[in-house]
C-alpha cells in the first residue's frame, strides 16, 4: 500500500484530496491543526474500507513536521507522496502590512511546504521514487490580488519551489508539481472577510467559462493524477485548474 501525507486535510481541498487518495487505495496520513475535522475525515475513509490516520501538524513548526514524518515512516515505511495543501489567505491592506503578517503567511503558505517535504526526501531517495504536489493559486500564477499581496507572493513562490525541487530531485526518481486552483467553494473562498464570500462566488460563476465555481473534488482528482504513474514524465509544472477562467475573455 502506498503512503501519502497531506497537510491541511481536515476541510476543503485537503479533505477532498484525502478522500480521493483513500478511495484510490492509498494509506492517507492526514494532518491539520483542526483536530476534530481531521479525525473525522480519517474515520470516514476508514469506514469506507480505506486506510487513514490523523496526526496534528502545524506546518509552521519544523519540529512537528519532522516528528510526524518520522512517526509515519516508522509505522509504514517511506512516503510515496507529499501533498502540501495547507494555506491561509488573510486580507491585509498594504497600509496594515506588518512584517509579522507578511511572515506569518509565508511561514504557512510557502515555508510550511518545504518543512514537510524535507524530512520525506531521504526515504523517497532511498526508494528512488516519489511525487510531491504543492498547492499554488491563480493568484500566484496569473492574477494579482489586492489586499492579499503576501498571499500572491507566497503562491508565486510555490511555482519556483516546484521548479527547483523538480530539477534537483529528478535523478532521484522524485517528481514535483504544483496545482493552481481557480475559485473553489471552500471555507477560504466563502469567507466574507478574507475572500469573496457567497455573493462573490456567485458573481464569479457568471464569468467562469464553465459557468460554475469549482468543488474541492475538482482539484483533488487532478492532484491524484499528478501523483499517479499517468503523470510519470511530468515534473516542474504548475497546472491551472479553473474551469477556463484564465483563458476566458470577460
Ligand atoms: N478555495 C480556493 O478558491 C483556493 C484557490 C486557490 C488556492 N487555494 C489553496 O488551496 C489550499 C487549500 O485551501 P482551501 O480552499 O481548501 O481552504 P480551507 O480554509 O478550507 O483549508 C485550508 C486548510 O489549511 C489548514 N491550515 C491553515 N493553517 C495551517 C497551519 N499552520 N498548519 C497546518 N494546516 C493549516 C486549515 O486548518 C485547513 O484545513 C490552500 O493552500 C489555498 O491557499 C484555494
Amino acid at each position: 500500500m502506498k503512503n501519502v501525507i497531506i497537510t491541511g486535510a481536515g476541510i476543503g481541498i485537503g479533505r477532498a484530496t484525502a478522500k480521493a487518495f483513500g478511495a484510490a487505495g492509498w494509506r492517507v496520513i492526514l494532518t491539520d491543526v483542526l483536530e476534530t475535522e481531521g479525525a473525522e475525515v480519517a474515520a470516514e475513509i476508514t469506514a469506507a474500507g480505506g486506510a487513514a490516520e490523523f496526526h496534528f501538524l502545524d506546518v509552521t513548526s519544523t519540529e512537528q513536521a519532522d516528528a510526524v514524518v518520522a512517526a509515519a515512516e516508522k509505522a509504514h515505511g517511506p512516503l510515496d507522496a507529499v501533498i502540501c495543501n495547507a494555506g491561509i489567505a488573510h486580507k491585509v491592506p498594504l497600509d496594515q502590512m506588518t512584517d509579522e503578517k507578511w511572515d506569518h503567511t509565508f511561514e504557512v503558505d510557502l515555508k510550511g511546504m518545504i518543512r514537510v517535504i524535507r524530512p520525506a526526501l531521504p526515504g523517497m531517495k532511498a526508494k528512488r521514487a516519489g511525487a510531491i504536489v504543492c498547492v499554488s493559486s491563480i493568484m500566484g500564477v496569473a492574477y494579482g490580488w489586492d489586499e492579499h499581496v503576501h498571499y500572491s507572493a507566497a503562491k508565486a513562490g510555490v511555482v519556483g519551489l516546484v521548479r527547483g525541487l523538480a530539477v534537483e530531485l529528478a535523478r532521484d526518481g522524485i517528481r514535483a508539481n504544483g496545482i493552481a486552483p481557480g475559485y473553489i467553494r471552500t471555507a477560504q473562498s466563502l469567507s466574507p472577510v478574507h475572500s469573496l464570500g457567497e455573493p462573490g462566488l456567485k458573481a464569479a460563476a457568471e464569468f467562469i467559462p464553465m459557468g460554475r465555481v469549482g468543488q474541492p473534488e475538482d482539484i483533488a482528482d487532478v492532484i491524484l493524477f499528478l501523483v499517479s504513474d499517468a503523470a510519470r514524465y511530468l515534473t516542474g509544472q504548475t497546472i491551472t485548474v479553473d474551469g477556463g477562467l484564465l483563458v476566458g475573455r470577460y
